[in-house]
Order: C-alpha cells, then structure tokens, then sequence
C-alpha cells in the first residue's frame, strides 16, 4: 500500500514514521508513505498557498490550486483520495479496515481557517475523527495512517488483531501481567486458573461488561 500525505507541514510526521510499528512496516515495505508538502506545487512566485475569503471574513483560505496540481502529479486511476475535515464523516474502525484494502491513498490536510469549497471536487471522500476542531489535518492524518497500517498483513501479529475492539461491536476485554498483587489490586482469580473453558467465558462476560459501561458513560 501506498499512503501519500498532502500537508504544508511536513516536520509534524517525523516521530510518527521513525518509531515503532510505523517504522517497522516502511522498514518491511509493507507500507510506502509520502509526505508532500504541497506549497511546492503554488504557482505564486512567493509560495502563497492561501489568500483571504471573497465576501469578506476572518482569516485565510487555502487555495484550490496547490492541491489540484499536486493531486495531478500524484493521482492514478486506483487512487482514493480524503480530505481531512470536521465535517467529514466520522472515522472509525470499520472504515479503517475498508481503506486498509486499497492500494493507494492521499490525505489533504488543511489547515489555517479553512480550504476553498470547491477543493471537495477534487476528492473521493471526507473524513472527521471526531467533533471537534484541530488547527490542521495533521494529526487526523497520522491517527488514519496508523489504524490502517498496523491491520496491514504483517504489520503487527496476528493474534493481535483477533477479537479486537469494535470489530464486533464490542469492546476487547482487559488482560493482566504481573505481578499478581499490585497495592492490593489483584488479578482476577479465574485467569490464574489454568481453566481454558472459564478464561473464555470470562473474557466474553468482561468485553460485554466493558462495552456496556463505556455506552454509559457517554450517556453522561
Ligand atoms: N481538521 C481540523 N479538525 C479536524 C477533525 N476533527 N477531523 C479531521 N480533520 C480536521
């Protein structure tokens, strides 16, 4: 899979590609992922990739143009391009597992007060990670990255990904290392029980327990 990255910020991603399981899936090609920074295709002799609001109004607006040249250049006929925004659908784990299918994909991070209405033209779809507002793209595009690679084949083990949270619509139940007694807090008796049969039937219960709690609790 190819991910390629539309941003004016590119230095923001270094971590992100240079630790851990990120790193490992470049690392095993696994992965390709690109970081373009799309000033470099303004046509504005002085790098301007944004100008202010025709009707008037605060701030800035980026500019159609950059992004449409770079999505000339980069864009092939199985490309499936996001725009990052808050008003985008909202991201989760189903949708990370559709878009870990396809074999090229491009994110557009916009940032300042907002892009050009008609930069919506030029993309598949949109997408939110939640209903709030960031000053840019930037870390929605590394949270969307990062849920896709790891269900890579390869990227992680997979045992990890089996019975994982809301893949079901339930939540994973919770696990324990030692040691056994922290401070008082113990590890439930029946996973020290060597009983296969119980351990499952208690982790089915917990994912349950867990799942209603949290529907609660946002209920709040
Ligand atoms: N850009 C700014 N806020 C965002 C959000 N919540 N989701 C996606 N992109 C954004």
């Amino acid at each position: 899979m190819k991910i390629d990255i539309l941003t004016l910020f590119p230095e923001m991603f270094e971590g992100f590609l240079t630790e851990s399981i990120i790193k490992r899936a470049i690392e095993k090609d696994i992965v390709e992922v690109n970081i373009i920074n799309f000033r470099d295709y303004t046509t504005d002799s002085h790098g301007k990739v944004d100008s202010t609001p025709f009707g008037g109004g605060a701030g800035m607006v980026l500019q159609i143009e950059p992004i449409y040249n770079a999505l000339m250049d980069i864009k092939k006929d199985d490309s499936h391009v996001i725009l990052l925004t808050p008003s985008g659908k909202t991201f989760n784990q189903k949708k990370a597992r559709e878009l870990s299918k396809k074999k090229h994909i491009i994110l557009i991070c916009g940032h300042y007060e907002g892009f050009d209405y008609r930069i919506k033209n030029l993309v598949d779809e949109e997408v939110s990670i939640g209903d709030f507002v960031l000053t840019g793209g930037e870390l929605p595009s590394m949270m969307i990255s990062d849920a896709i690679i790891r269900l890579l084949p390869n990227a992680i083990s997979s045992d990890s990904l089996e019975s994982e949270s809301f893949d079901d619509g339930l939540l994973d139940y919770p696990v324990y290392t030692k040691p056994r007694d922290f401070k008082g807090m113990k590890v439930p008796d029946v996973l020290l029980s060597g009983n296969h049969a119980k351990i499952e039937e208690y982790r089915e219960l917990e994912r349950k327990r867990i799942t209603e709690e949290k529907l609660k609790s946002e209920n709040d």
